[in-house]
Parts: C-alpha cells; sequence; structure tokens
C-alpha cells in the first residue's frame, strides 16, 4: 500500500491520478482541501496531531511525503518509522544539499532524519515549479494581463510538475531507485522575460513581467495571505537568485532518464493551461 500525503495539492493529485491509471494500491492523505477523485481509500491526516497519523499508516510499506510548511513533515517522518513503513519517497527542493537558501536548509533537515530512520528513501528534489504561475501569479495574469516577481533577469530551470508526479510514481512502484536523490529540472532555464513572451504568445494578449524590489515583494505576497515567514524565505531565495548566488539554472537529465521522454517544455506548460490564464 502506497500512502499519498499532500493528495489534495499540486503535486500528489497528480500523482495519485497516475498511481490510480497504474492501479497500485493507494490510500490518499487529505487535511483540509477536499479530493478531487472518486473511487479512492482516503484517510485525514494533520501533521500537527500526532493522533491522526499511525491510523492512516497502518499497513503502509511506502509513504510519498510532502507538505506546504516543511518543519511540519518531521512528525511523520516519526510516525513511519514507528509504523514499520518501508520506504519514504520525500519531495524535497533543488540543490538541498548544495545551496544555502532557507527553504532548501529546512528540507534538508528533513532528508537527513529521513536518512537517521533506516527506512529506504528517496529523495525528489524539483527546481521550481511551472505551476507557480498558476498558483501564485495566475490571478494577475488573468485579471491584469501581469506577473510580479523580484526574481530579476534570473535564469531558472522550472520544471513541469505534472513531470515531478510522474516521476514519483515510477520511483514509488519501480525497483533501482533506493537510497538515491533526483535534482529534477526542465529542459530549458528562462528568465521570466521570456515567460511573459511565451505567455503573451500563447494567449495572445500581451502579458508583462512587472519587476518588483525586495521589500514591495514580500509586502505583495502578505497583503495576499502569504505567511509572513514563507514571504521572506521566497524573498531570499529571489534575492540569491538575482545575485547569481544559486544553480537555479543548472539542467539536469534525471526526468528523461525515468521517464524514457524529454520533461516539458514551458511552451507546452502554457498551451496545456492557457484556459486558467484566461485564453482559448
Ligand atoms: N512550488 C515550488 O516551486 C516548489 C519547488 C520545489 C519544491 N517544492 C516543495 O513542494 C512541496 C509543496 O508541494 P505542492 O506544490 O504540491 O504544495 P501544495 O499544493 O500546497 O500541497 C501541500 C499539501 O500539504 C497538505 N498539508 C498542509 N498542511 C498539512 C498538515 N498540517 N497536515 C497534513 N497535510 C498538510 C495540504 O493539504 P491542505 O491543502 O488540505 O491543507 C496540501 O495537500 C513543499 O515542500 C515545497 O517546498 C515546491
Amino acid at each position: 500500500m502506497i500512502l499519498v500525503t499532500g493528495a489534495s495539492g499540486t503535486i500528489g493529485s497528480e500523482l495519485l491520478r497516475e498511481l490510480v491509471r497504474k492501479g497500485e494500491p493507494v490510500r490518499a492523505a487529505v487535511h483540509v482541501r477536499p479530493l478531487d477523485a472518486d473511487g479512492v481509500e482516503t484517510c485525514n491526516i494533520d501533521y500537527d496531531r500526532p493522533e491522526t497519523l499511525s491510523p492512516a499508516l497502518e499497513g503502509v510499506d511506502s509513504l510519498f511525503l510532502l507538505s506546504q510548511q516543511v518543519t511540519h513533515e518531521k512528525p511523520m517522518v516519526d510516525a513511519a518509522r514507528e509504523a514499520g513503513v518501508r520506504r519514504i519517497v520525500y519531495v524535497s527542493s533543488f540543490g538541498a544539499d548544495r545551496d544555502t537558501f532557507i527553504v532548501g536548509q529546512l528540507h534538508r533537515e528533513i532528508e537527513l532524519r529521513i536518512q537517521e530512520t533506516g527506512m529506504v528513501w528517496t529523495f525528489l528534489r524539483p527546481n521550481y515549479l511551472m505551476q507557480n504561475f498558476i498558483t501564485l501569479m495566475g490571478h494577475d495574469i488573468r485579471n491584469e494581463d501581469a506577473f510580479y516577481d523580484s526574481i530579476g533577469d534570473a535564469r531558472v530551470s522550472r520544471i513541469d510538475t505534472r513531470d515531478v508526479s510522474h516521476v514519483a510514481a515510477r520511483v514509488l512502484t519501480e525497483s533501482g531507485h533506493d537510497n538515491r536523490a533526483y535534482e529534477l529540472s526542465g529542459p530549458e532555464a528562462i528568465t521570466h522575460h521570456h515567460a511573459a513572451e511565451v505567455l503573451s504568445e500563447v494567449l495572445g494578449r500581451r502579458i508583462r513581467y512587472v519587476e518588483l524590489d525586495d521589500d514591495s515583494f514580500r509586502r505583495r505576497l502578505i497583503a495576499q495571505g502569504v505567511p509572513e515567514d514563507f514571504a521572506g524565505f521566497v524573498e531570499d531565495v529571489n534575492r540569491r537568485n538575482r545575485n547569481g548566488e544559486t544553480h537555479d539554472d543548472v539542467i539536469t537529465d534525471n526526468v528523461r532518464n525515468i521517464l524514457g521522454r524529454e520533461p516539458t517544455t514551458f511552451l507546452r506548460f502554457c498551451q496545456d493551461y492557457a484556459p486558467t490564464f484566461g485564453g482559448r
């Protein structure tokens, strides 16, 4: 049995679809948001309420683990060890073991804790998700034909979430991935100015990228309801990208090696999600 946490979230929902399509025995762990899938065994969990974790882990061989707030995940790692889970596939972040940005360090702490448990592990370390253009910027693109960020002109090898989820499905159902860490990137490293050009071309209207300074960007995120600490994390990583202190422009071949096909381009992502951005 595979337990998928974050099953109603961006990465988890696509993974769940893929595992169901493959006919794998799967249980979906739901927190607050309802699940958008029929006929799947579900359970309710809250990392902050340890009593919800062991029932969810009953009979589980493989745990797919992620959360919005990285610090929440420690109790789940401990509960998995106690429940006798054999393997954890953990969603970490690009460069977690080499870059010094705050989110990466938090992910690295969880990775080390997982390794200490003695369970078999696989770490998926995706770069920025293309789907952030929907979850974080989609509202502005739809309503203002613009998106706002403080990342300047940094090149980033963004990856389509669907590729991350499909890699996770392979790792969870195939052999050969024990105790491996995979840095996952898209096929090209692009700037926000280039992204604006692609969006404009696909949507048939001009989409602008508006560069903000650190402070304006952080205040904008907080005004949109993003928690203050998380807004600070994003500001931190954007500044490091602008200053060339990260490796977020690196392109890896792990998606191609695992899936046997090229990762999704930003153009294809925009075409597939055009209606979400108010296009045809
Ligand atoms: N976005 C990026 O560019 C990017 C890049 C690299 C790595 N990552 C990593 O990917 C992870 C986020 O994945 P995602 O994009 O799929 O996020 P997401 O859509 O926000 O999903 C997060 C999931 O975690 C669940 N969750 C939140 N709090 C919980 C709790 N207390 N107990 C149990 N479940 C809880 C949420 O459920 P509810 O919605 O019901 O609360 C949701 O299903 C993070 O670790 C992030 O650092 C993201």
